[in-house]
């Protein structure tokens, strides 16, 4: 019989802190005479040894009072979702705490968000979506880490299986299709038969159509943000899943290259792709093969924000009007590739260098690694003192130093002095033309 107390399996995952407010919260459910659990992907993790950082409390009690009462006993900030019943407790040391009311659910109807209903922890463990997350451990002092897991988690998570607990989870929530993929991908499980034909009859029966543009793009955003973000994508794209998002996505041609690529260059980003975000640079990855138009309706179909828009709009001004010349065999001068590459975002930096032909690689490269960081000796304050007075002429020279420096006709202090000093005796005599 397996060990069924995980004290020390929490104390394991999680760091101290998280785990003395664990037993913080048990005593304060204590004084008064509540149940309380840790539940979810944390009990999950304990048991498969996995770090974890953020904790989600259940208590068989009002959330919003169990949490109000902790932040005054704890010493801690409480942020209440009224409409959810739920509480985010954030407690010194980097500790957060989400807090549930132990409840049921029902759904009007697919994609809906649930009616819910205070009930045991029990019925709480059924309503969830993966015989892996629908384990819970006793937080209270008495009976400390004891497990319950009504649904044999326990099992399916020693034999690598991903199930749901009825035939209705994906309709109850369609976004459990989005979840499926990339929890069967994470840990590398199986999916269990009965479950991939519900999963295939959802995504048939374009259940993902019916969730809010908002709840597919976190969703879309955490399997984005997975470490191997490639066989999650390409699972959606056989399912029929991505086209149920926007009837026009579909992966590029050469996806299995271009992501293994990306995620070499995630690794260990050079220059400016330091600062990418990761998930952004995913998801121009995986809109990079659909026409402008279509990946416009895509991101108002997820509500995207303006960052995501404009990163995809940039991409494709890159294709259409830069690529070109910089996959040419022809001599192109190092402030030539400067000026193609310097406007462009390190997401869609990162994306192109994953793309790219061996002449493109190269440049990139050198861009990133040396000439994103090349400068002038000289500042703008240099350039007045010499003469220039502020405005376009001023920002035209120094560009034009920074082009000369580029190519190597300029070295030192010395020869970027002459270079202004001829350029402005240049613009004197155009200027009294
Ligand atoms: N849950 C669910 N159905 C959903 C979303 C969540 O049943 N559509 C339940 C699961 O029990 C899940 C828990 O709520 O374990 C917490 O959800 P979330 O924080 O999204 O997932 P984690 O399991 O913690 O996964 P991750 O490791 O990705 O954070």
């Amino acid at each position: 019989m397996w060990n069924r107390d995980l004290t020390e399996a929490l104390a394991a995952i999680l760091n101290p802190e998280a785990a003395e407010a664990l037993r913080d919260l048990g005593k304060i459910a204590d004084d008064r005479g509540i149940n309380a659990f840790v539940v979810g992907g944390v009990v999950r993790d304990a048991l498969m040894k996995r770090p974890c950082e953020d904790l989600d409390i259940v208590v068989e009690d009002d959330a919003l009072d169990f949490a109000a009462a902790a932040a005054r006993e704890l010493k801690g900030r409480v942020k209440k979702h009224r409409r959810f019943g739920t509480a985010i407790l954030v407690l010194g040391r980097g500790v957060k705490v989400d807090i549930a009311t132990s409840r049921s659910e029902s759904y009007a109807r697919p994609g809906a968000l649930p009616d819910v209903a205070p009930d045991p922890i029990d019925l709480d463990l059924r309503r969830r979506d993966f015989t892996l997350n629908a384990m819970a451990a006793r937080i209270n002092a008495d009976g400390f880490g004891e497990l319950l897991d009504p649904a044999g988690g326990r099992e399916d998570l020693e034999t690598g299986v991903l199930r749901v607990l009825h035939e209705r989870s994906f309709e109850d929530d369609p976004t459990r299709v989005l979840r499926c993929v990339r929890f069967a991908a994470r840990f590398s499980f199986e999916v269990d038969p009965l479950t991939e034909k519900l999963l295939q009859d959802a995504v048939d029966r374009n259940l993902v159509s019916t969730v809010s543009g908002e709840r597919i793009m976190n969703e879309i955003r955490l399997i984005l943000s997975e470490d191997e973000v490639w066989a999650p994508l390409e699972r959606l794209d056989s399912l029929g899943a991505l086209a149920s998002i926007h009837p026009e996505w579909h992966l590029p041609e050469k996806a299995p290259n271009l992501f293994s690529e990306l995620m070499t260059i995630m690794k260990d980003p050079v220059g400016s792709i330091r600062s990418a975000t990761l998930w952004h640079t995913n998801f121009l990855a995986a809109v990079s093969a659909i026409d402008i138009s279509d990946a416009g309706a895509l991101l108002d179909r997820l509500r995207s924000g303006a960052t995501l828009r404009s990163l995809v709009n940039e991409l494709a001004r890159f294709e259409t009007r830069t690529r070109e010349r910089l996959e040419s065999e022809g001599a192109l001068s190092r402030s030539s590739i400067y000026d193609a590459l310097v406007a462009l975002s390190p997401e869609t930096l990162a994306v192109i260098l994953a793309s790219g032909g061996q002449i493109a690689t190269q440049r990139i490269a050198l861009y990133l690694s040396e000439l994103e960081s090349v400068r002038p000796i000289l500042n703008g304050s240099d350039l007045i003192v010499l003469g220039l007075q502020e405005g376009s002429d001023l920002g035209r020279v120094l560009t034009d130093l920074r082009r000369a420096r580029l190519d190597g006709f300029v070295t030192s202090k010395e020869d970027e002095l002459e270079f202004v000093r001829r350029t402005i005796r240049n613009l004197d005599v155009k200027n009294k033309r």
